[in-house]
């Protein structure tokens, strides 16, 4: 095992715990990683910079402020990094990354840094029990940080209990493991869809769905954190380092799709489509007074109109019936125009009959995999952050994945699909 090649920042802050670090750059300089080392003000005071100048065989960094360079360092030294390890990781700074606060190198580097995050807690077993910690831990986690939580046993403050700096060798592996998956996806490109499409009335309404797009979301992060050349394409508006391709209705996510799969070598779509489209979408904004107006709505052949069944207690008619058109089948139309080495992926959410349902799926839309979820169960799928899947394939086998946060579920899924 090597990690030759691999830069890797160690952000060490002012626990006990930092003279452990030493010796796990000890290991990554074995391991042929080149570290530096950024520390807060406060770690000074556990650990000397000529330890860590001379075991990275780098300059230590740690003040934001003085510096020669013209680019400030926290944006250098984020930009020049694969992998932020920061070990230990005290209560202190672990509330300020939660919270978005940069006022040391240390904090402000983790800011601009779009590439993995390790974090590796260590403190006083009451600090690590304190309901600010323990949300502040379950935020960064929820933002993909990856925590490597602290052990039982006894601690340097006195104390026996949860708190201790996990092993060094469990850090080293998680190192190892980042990196290893990191190349998974390499050379592959991945079209992901993401969120419910949207599909207008009139200029200010719309038929939506309650997809978030956050399975989509995690899906598309975890394959460009593999190494994939990704193509999102989301109603959702977001700022990713990969490409994104915002639009609204399911006819412009065909028109999009199609342009793009013909180069990609997986399409995975987990949008949520809306079956049905209004007809003819109104121009103008529809008026309630519209409705005792008899006015037809949708210009030509009239799509939205009133059928005026019913009245108010003025005699006023009341209803609005919309005309629905059937939205193109996006999988199925790209299941015509896919070559054999392009893996095709369907979602199915369904509140009855999932496997049923799914499996009658991945028959008549030709797919490779299809992702089943459960709808009925409420802690779980629309805008959780949790989601539980079975991921069935083309000779119909079942992979039964319980109920994990979306981030982790996409990578388990990204890894059954390419394994
Ligand atoms: C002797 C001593 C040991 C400490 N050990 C820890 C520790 O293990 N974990 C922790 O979160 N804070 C610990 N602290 C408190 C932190 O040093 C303090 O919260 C500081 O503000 C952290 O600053 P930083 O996060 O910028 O490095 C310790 C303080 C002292 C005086």
């Amino acid at each position: 095992m090597t990690l030759s090649g691999k830069k890797i920042l160690i952000g060490i802050t002012g626990g006990i715990a930092a003279y452990k670090t030493c010796e796990l750059i000890r290991k990554l300089i074995k391991l042929n990683a080149d570290v530096k080392a950024v520390i807060t003000p406060t770690a000074r005071k556990f650990v000397t910079e000529t330890t860590l100048r001379t075991l990275t065989r780098n300059p230590v960094y740690c003040e934001q402020f003085d510096v020669p360079e013209w680019k400030p360092e926290h944006i250098s030294l984020a930009d020049s990094a694969d992998l932020f390890l920061i070990v230990p990781a005290s209560a202190n700074t672990i509330g300020k990354i939660a919270n978005g606060i940069c006022d040391n190198l240390l904090t402000s580097l983790v800011m601009a840094f779009n590439k993995p995050v390790i974090l590796a807690p260590a403190m006083n077993c009451n600090m690590w029990k304190n309901s600010f910690i323990q949300e502040n831990i379950i935020k960064l986690e929820k933002a993909g940080f990856h925590i490597i939580p602290p052990e039982s046993g006894e601690l340097a403050c006195g104390y026996e209990g949860t708190g201790r700096l996990s092993d060094i060798d469990k850090i080293l592996e998680k190192v190892l493991k980042i990196f290893n998956e990191g190349n998974f996806l390499k050379g592959k490109n991945i079209i992901i869809t993401a969120g419910g499409t949207k599909e207008p009335i009139d200029p200010v309404r719309y038929i939506g769905n309650r997809s978030s797009g956050k399975m989509g979301l995690a899906l598309a992060d975890a394959a460009y954190s593999f190494g994939a050349d990704v193509t999102l394409i989301s109603t959702v508006k977001v700022d990713k380092p990969y490409k994104v391709i915002n639009l609204s209705t399911a006819i412009e996510m065909l028109e999009v799709v199609k342009n793009e799969f013909s180069d990609a070598d997986a399409l995975i779509m987990a949008a949520a489509v809306a079956d049905f489209r209004v007809n003819k979408a109104s121009d103008h904004k529809i008026k309630k007074a519209d409705c005792s107006q008899k006015l037809k709505v949708g210009g030509g052949e009239p799509s939205i109109e009133m059928p005026f069944n019913a009245s108010n207690q003025e005699g006023k008619e009341e209803n609005l019936a919309l005309e629905l058109v059937k939205n193109p089948d996006i999988l199925k139309e790209i299941s015509v125009i896919k070559r054999d080495n392009q893996v095709l992926v369907g979602f199915c959410a369904e509140s009855q009959n999932l496997i049923e349902n799914a499996k009658k799926k991945i028959e008549s839309k030709n797919l490779d995999f299809i992702i089943a979820n459960d709808i009925s169960n409420k802690e779980i799928g629309f805008n959780s952050d949790y989601n539980a899947v079975t991921i069935i394939n083309k000779s119909m086998n079942e992979v039964k994945i319980d109920k994990t946060l979306k981030k982790e579920l996409a990578k388990i899924i990204l890894k059954e699909i390419f394994k």
